[in-house]
């Protein structure tokens, strides 16, 4: 077996992480980059690292899982999700069932949380997962740079966050409206009868046979008129193979 397939295989069975389904130049390079910090002249020798230090592998983790993100990343696409999505999910009359599926610490969750809480709206369950058991510690622990929380609308920033020595508190109230749980998205079952699901800026990472396996976990996923929302260089190539159709750029509605 070629070397990085061995090691491969053998991350999967420490960690659950099938990497095979992360697009493999992208992946070897993080992965190559990360061996020569650590000195590790083979991948063979790597696993063995990883697999008798926690922090390194730890490090690994959180390295190729890749945490980036912000609140209400891409502001546009929030003004619509705002302005044209929401008004659409509200007139069901029920209380919404939303999950974030790649949530990285909790900004595009509390996004959410915070948009309802701007359009006056409660009956809404949020559910927020992520692979990385860190970066969810970080979500319920609710601290975010300046940076981070640039585009929060200044009210809202006001409103639900609690400023400290240059850091930014999210509230207590904001907080308790979010569910943060571990969930794998090339793994796990996913939830059901969701009214809106966000997968935003992970997709990118996989290769095109998981997200064909993705697409149809997520419109399995969806209530019947639920809305799928997704990252700015994401878009469906085919939309209507999976049952979705474009409703705006970067929303897709299951059809039924
Ligand atoms: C770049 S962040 C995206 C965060 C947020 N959705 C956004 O758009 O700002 C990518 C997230 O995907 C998570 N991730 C990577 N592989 C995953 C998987 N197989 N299942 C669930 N989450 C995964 C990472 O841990 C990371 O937190």
């Amino acid at each position: 077996m070629e070397a990085y397939q061995e090691f491969v295989t053998n991350i999967k069975k420490l960690t659950r992480i099938d990497l095979s389904l992360y697009k493999e130049k992208q992946m070897k390079r993080r992965i190559y980059s990360l061996m020569k910090r650590n000195n590790m002249a083979d991948l063979a020798s790597y696993f063995m690292l990883l697999k008798h230090s926690e922090r390194h592998l730890k490090e690994f983790l959180n390295y190729i899982t890749i945490n980036v993100s912000e609140f209400f990343r891409n502001p546009a696409q929030w003004t619509v999700l705002e302005k044209e999505i929401l008004p659409l999910l509200i007139a069901k009359g029920k209380i919404l069932k939303v999950w974030s599926s790649a949530c990285a610490s909790g900004e595009e969750a509390y996004s959410l949380a915070l948009l309802f809480e701007k359009i006056g709206y409660n009956k809404v369950d949020i559910l927020a997962t992520d692979i990385d058991d860190d970066a969810l510690e970080a979500a319920r622990l609710g601290v975010y740079s300046e940076k981070s929380v640039e585009n929060v609308p200044e009210e809202l920033k006001r409103t639900f966050f609690m400023v400290k020595e240059g850091k930014y508190f999210i509230k207590e109230e904001i907080k308790k409206k979010v569910k943060f749980k571990n969930l794998n998205l090339l793994e796990d079952e996913f939830p059901k009868n969701c009214d809106l699901i966000l997968c935003r800026n992970v997709m990118i990472y996989f290769t095109e046979e998981a997200k064909d396996r993705l697409y149809k976990k997520f419109y399995d996923s969806l209530a019947d008129d639920g809305v799928f929302f997704v990252g700015n260089t994401e878009q469906i190539l085919m939309p209507q193979k999976y049952g979705f159709m474009s409703i705006k750029s970067f929303f897709y509605k299951k059809l039924k």
